[in-house]
């Protein structure tokens, strides 16, 4: 599904070099629950950003689907992100003035080839699927840290893409929601067989992942098979 193979991303402050990525490998499996752990600064942010289109690195390839993705040019990837990949943030990011269903429409209006009854159905069971359905009309500012998450979490599987990238989701929450959070992807994972890339930083969240990449310093220090939940 996913084969990188020597990402490097090099950061040049003046004459100060930060190699973010530093030679990493990986193969990531269709339907695989990744999690991917490490200190602050070890790379997380900067890996999912190169898996999920939003930055190119400064070497190294990166093949999703068959596609090497450094082939794709802006249109192509912005059209790669709307159909195939789904991405959730540590803060949300929702759009502050419009009202939740608005948000979580928005990935599945820009496509062209739904219908209008067609987003609007996809947006009601997504809403339906979180528990958020009384929430639509409001604004994220009126919603819990949870609440918002939850609805960009719906905003980011409303394509039914076949990633969902996840970058510290729960970092802003407390254990209960956090809890919700990921009992929401395993269930997305089960169900929809989507393969999910999650960074965390929480001992704990370990129980849900397959299997677990550990960074530092730009590189992969393990990899291993989560036996409880390998299947
Ligand atoms: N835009 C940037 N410019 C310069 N350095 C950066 C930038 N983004 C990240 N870095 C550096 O790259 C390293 C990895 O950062 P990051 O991927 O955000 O780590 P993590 O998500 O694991 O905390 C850090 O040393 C960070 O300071
Ligand atoms: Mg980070």
């Amino acid at each position: 599904m996913i084969e990188i193979t020597d990402l490097q991303k090099i950061y040049r402050m003046g004459d100060v070099e930060v190699r973010a990525l530093d030679g990493v490998t990986l193969d990531i499996a269709k339907g695989e629950f990744l999690g991917i752990m490490g200190a602050s600064g070890s790379g997380k942010t900067t890996l999912l950003h190169m898996l999920g289109l939003l930055d190119e690195p400064t070497s190294g390839k990166i093949i999703i689907d068959g596609t090497d993705i450094s082939t794709l040019n802006d249109y192509d990837k912005t059209m790669f992100r709307l159909y195939k990949l789904g991405y959730v943030f540590q803060d949300y990011a929702l759009v502050p003035d419009l009202t939740v269903r608005e948000n979580v429409t928005l990935p599945a209006m820009l496509r062209k080839d739904l219908t209008e009854g067609q987003y609007r159905d996809a947006c009601t069971d997504i809403l339906t699927k979180i528990g958020m359905l009384d929430r639509q009309d409001h604004l994220p500012r009126e919603l819990s840290g949870g609440q918002q998450q939850r609805v960009s979490i719906a905003r980011a599987i409303v394509n039914k893409p076949d990633i969902l990238f996840a970058d510290e989701p729960c970092a802003n929450l407390d254990t209960e929601n956090s809890r919700m959070v990921l009992d929401l992807f395993r269930e997305i994972n089960e169900e929809m067989k989507q393969t999910i890339v999650m960074v965390s930083h929480e001992d704990w969240h370990k129980d849900y992942f397959h299997r677990i990449i550990r960074l530092r310093d730009g590189k992969v220090t393990s990899d291993g098979i989560n036996d409880r939940n390998a299947h």
